[in-house]
């Protein structure tokens, strides 16, 4: 005789087994248990129709139902851990790092060549001794001119092509001030450098309105024309690298006497002559002197007692020569791709 409660306990196999192999997740697994093994699930269920059998057929379909429990217990178990593998699998796919990608880069900003060539210029002044000092942009009359012994109506004020922001104050032409300035409050000895921006009311291809320059001043007793040569050429052979040659010509200015101007042989050619130099073998790189016995005056240093020299140099013509920049416009127009050379 066919036992129709048998039959669907085979049916009810089949299906729960199925979809035990097929679900997709532990949430599905899990539902599935409850939905066969629960209290309340369909095997569990099964156990109660017992009594309602033959008695001659309870032992069979007891075992029957008690073997597929066991069966659905182990496939779930099995289909659980391979679960947990598959996951553990598509998380290593999708967190799988491509070593081989190229990188985020951050674009980090670099030093101005102009700061680069000041900051340079300090390291090899500051291992000679010499102090830093600074000035205000903004200057009065006297320290720009009068106490560098260029009184008013004196020509060298033409010479300078000076911006005035009022009837006594003018944007400074040049560094020197910060001479006056630093003896006013300094006794001697003293050896100082002073970086800055200075102004003249000048612009073409080679001038800018707003340029550069470092002031450098030394006073003591005996400084001689003779340790300004030697100071100012372990300077600029320092700054080139290079074995240079200088070349002091007589020049005039009116706060030091005597006065020069410093041509350095070509850093292109080596002096042999070439478009930088014009053929000539030299650059013009600064001007410089012993101090004028009126400026000291003017800061109560007794010139009887004391000598000193200063000189001033530009900082972009310097910066040009060191870097090889051939047109002064790119110090200061700011393009990213010219500024980001000097990393
Ligand atoms: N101040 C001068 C200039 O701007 C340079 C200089 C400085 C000359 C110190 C002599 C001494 O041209």
């Amino acid at each position: 005789m066919s036992n129709p409660t048998l039959e669907n306990l085979q049916i009810l196999a089949r299906e729960s087994l199925d979809s035990i192999e097929a679900s997709r997740d532990a949430d599905e697994l899990e539902m599935l248990r409850v939905r066969y093994l629960g209290k309340k699930g369909i095997v569990t269920e099964q156990l109660k129709l017992i009594p309602t059998l033959e008695p001659v057929d309870r032992k069979d379909f007891g075992q029957s139902v008690n073997s597929l429990k066991q069966k659905l217990n182990q496939a779930i178990k099995t289909r659980s851990e391979s679960l947990a593998r598959d996951a553990i699998e598509s998380q290593l796919v999708s967190e799988e790092l491509d070593v081989t990608l190229p990188g985020r880069y951050g674009t980090a900003g670099s030093v101005h060549p102009i700061t680069r060539t000041i900051t340079r210029m300090q390291e090899i002044f500051d291992g000679l001794g010499f102090d830093v000092a600074e000035g205000p942009e903004i200057e009065d009359e006297f320290y720009n001119f009068d106490a560098l012994n260029i009184p008013a109506e004196h020509p060298a004020r033409a010479m300078h092509d000076t911006f005035y922001v009022d009837d006594s104050r003018v944007l400074r032409t040049h560094t020197s001030p910060v001479q006056i300035r630093y003896m006013e409050d300094h006794t001697p000895p003293l050896q100082v450098v002073a970086p800055g921006r200075v102004y003249r009311c000048d612009s073409d291809i080679t001038h800018t309105p707003m340029f550069h320059q470092i002031e450098g001043l030394s006073v003591g007793e005996g400084v001689t024309f003779g340790h300004l040569k030697g100071v100012l050429t372990h300077f600029l052979q320092a700054f080139f690298e290079a074995d240079l040659k200088l070349q002091f010509r007589p020049s005039y200015f009116p706060f030091t006497e005597p006065s020069a101007e410093v041509d350095i042989s070509c850093v292109f050619c080596g002096g042999n002559g070439c478009r930088v130099c014009k053929q000539t073998g030299w650059i013009e790189i600064l001007g410089c002197g012993m101090v004028h016995p009126a400026v000291f005056k003017h800061v109560k240093i007794d010139s009887e007692k004391y000598t000193g020299y200063a000189f001033g140099l530009g900082v972009e013509r310097l910066a040009m020569l060191r870097y090889g920049i051939d047109d002064l416009r790119m110090l200061f127009e700011n393009d990213v791709s010219f500024l980001a050379q000097f990393h």
